[in-house]
């Protein structure tokens, strides 16, 4: 068997790296390829190639741009079930979510369409102050420049789609480096924007895990913007060598529920279950922490552990797979610790809290898992765990339930079932998150709508159009009429 052997696209090509890195499974461990490991010296060439295509590609009409984009969804509609065999390879993503990933990354790159089409400004009503009268005021948004875009493993398709789609939508040009656990996906992406027709140095994509590969992309001096996905403490590094430049940090959470008063169990269970074990926790908006009224907590918790404990556990690219390897030994440990650390500080492992790498033939493999009485202080319930662990407390009122959920860093999504309409708008008022969902688990999201933290979880917002925005600049035009 040849491995498969990938270098860094370059200004419209394969660019030959110096270094290079074996990919392996997380599920099996075997080698799955071998990928360039970018010095920032290739790192910066990447740069200055979208820079240079960027003074042409500023120039190209919306209808092109858009074009291109919709085509670029058809190339992957039609790629649909090899590209989603490459994220379930090297996400270790269940084969059925990595469709689901591949579909809304064809729904991102089509609102991105939509978007280069849409991108306007406004009147300003100049004679509104004194000083005003006899011009004519608008406002016109143009592109920033060249994009940087660091990506985690999670969405490796949908989540660059979520920087490459609005940066090429606003004209801007763009250098990607997805995670070093997954590679595959967006490294595809080179070729198909080409066969799209978009211009050569539009797109660049460089892969590689070093500290200063990263400094390179955050601090170059012809990078305009950085789109970062991922951890709160990679977050702050990059925000620190950015500087001055435009910054977008979705950071993650720990995500949490109330279940009010009045809830109908059998409608939510089994969203609750997807939301927390869902690709086995490893989404920045998966259901970590939820606050059950004191009515319902034992039937909750005992159903949800039951439901946790049924959940298909296997290969990734069996057809009923629900819960698979995490993408890392490293994440594997940090979950078996955390949950040590919470049963010692008190909580009760209701299901799971082991490994079951032997039943599911593969590594890294950790039970979904449901904690009831945690303590606040244990890293489950105030960090982000990034895996198959669930946290529930009891609560008495709604306010002590809004302050339970407020009590956290983070803030990116937060939900509430109930069939109170004034405490659905209470809660919508008074939980501090980015964004809060009502009658359904926090752990949703549609590719359009605005995403984006309060806290640690990040700044900036995405969701296609709210990206385009955050990726041009708004320029006043005032016109002395002279009259
Ligand atoms: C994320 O994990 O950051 C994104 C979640 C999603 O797009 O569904």
């Amino acid at each position: 068997m040849t491995t498969t052997r990938r270098e860094l696209w370059i200004n419209g090509q394969w660019a030959a790296a110096q270094q290079h890195a074996a990919l392996y499974s997380p599920y099996s461990g075997e080698e799955i390829a071998i990928i360039a490991e970018a010095s920032p010296e290739e790192a910066a060439a990447a740069i200055k190639a979208a820079h240079a295509a960027f003074q042409e590609y500023r120039r190209l009409p919306a209808f092109r741009r858009s074009a291109i984009l919709y085509r670029v969804a058809e190339l992957i509609a039609e790629r649909r079930e090899e590209l989603a065999a490459v994220v379930e390879l090297e996400a270790a993503k269940p084969i059925q979510a990595a469709r689901a990933e591949i579909n809304r990354t064809i729904e991102t790159y089509r609102f991105s369409a939509e978007a280069a089409k849409a991108i306007t400004g406004e009147q300003v009503v100049m004679d509104a102050a004194e000083g005003g009268q006899n011009r004519l005021g608008f406002t016109i948004r143009e592109p920033i420049g060249v994009v940087t875009a660091i990506t985690p493993f999670n969405f490796p398709f949908n989540l660059v789609a979520h920087k490459v789609g609005p940066a090429i939508a606003a004209g801007n040009t763009i250098v990607v480096k997805p995670s070093e656990y997954t590679p595959l996906s967006a490294l595809l992406l080179g070729e198909l924007f080409r066969e799209a027709g978009l211009p050569d140095g539009v797109l660049n994509v460089v892969t590689g895990s070093g500290a200063v590969l990263g400094e390179t992309l955050t601090s170059h001096p012809l990078v305009q913007k950085v789109s970062f996905t991922g951890s709160h403490a990679i977050g702050e590094i990059i925000q620190r060598q950015a500087g001055l430049r435009r910054t977008t940090l979705e950071l993650g959470s720990n995500a949490a529920l109330i279940v009010d008063e009045g809830t109908d169990l059998d409608a939510v269970i089994d969203r609750c279950a997807a939301g927390a074990f869902g690709y086995n926790g490893q989404i920045c908006i998966s259901l970590q922490r939820v606050v059950v009224h004191r009515s319902l907590y034992s039937a909750f918790v005992e159903r949800l552990s039951a439901a946790a404990a049924a959940l298909p556990v296997g290969a990734p690219d069996k057809e009923n797979t629900a819960i698979t390897s995490l993408i890392s030994d490293k994440a594997a440990e940090r979950v078996t610790s955390w949950v040590e650390q919470a049963a010692a500080e008190g909580a009760r492992i209701v299901t799971g809290g082991k490994r079951l790498d032997a039943e599911a033939g593969g590594r890294n493999v950790y039970a979904p898992t449901v904690l009831a009485e945690v303590s606040p202080s244990s890293n489950v319930w105030s960090e982000e765990v990034f895996g198959p662990v669930v946290s529930v407390l009891p609560f008495d009122t709604l306010d002590e339930a809004v302050a339970i959920v407020n009590e956290s860093r983070y803030g990116l999504l937060a939900g509430i079932y109930t069939p109170n309409i004034h405490h659905a708008l209470e809660a919508a008022r008074c939980l501090h998150a980015g964004g809060v969902v009502i009658n359904d688990i926090p752990t949703f999201r549609i590719d359009q709508m605005p995403y984006g933290g309060v806290k640690d979880s990040g700044k900036g917002t995405e969701g296609v159009m709210y990206a385009v925005h955050e990726m041009t600049q708004l320029k006043l035009i005032a016109f002395h009429t002279g009259k």
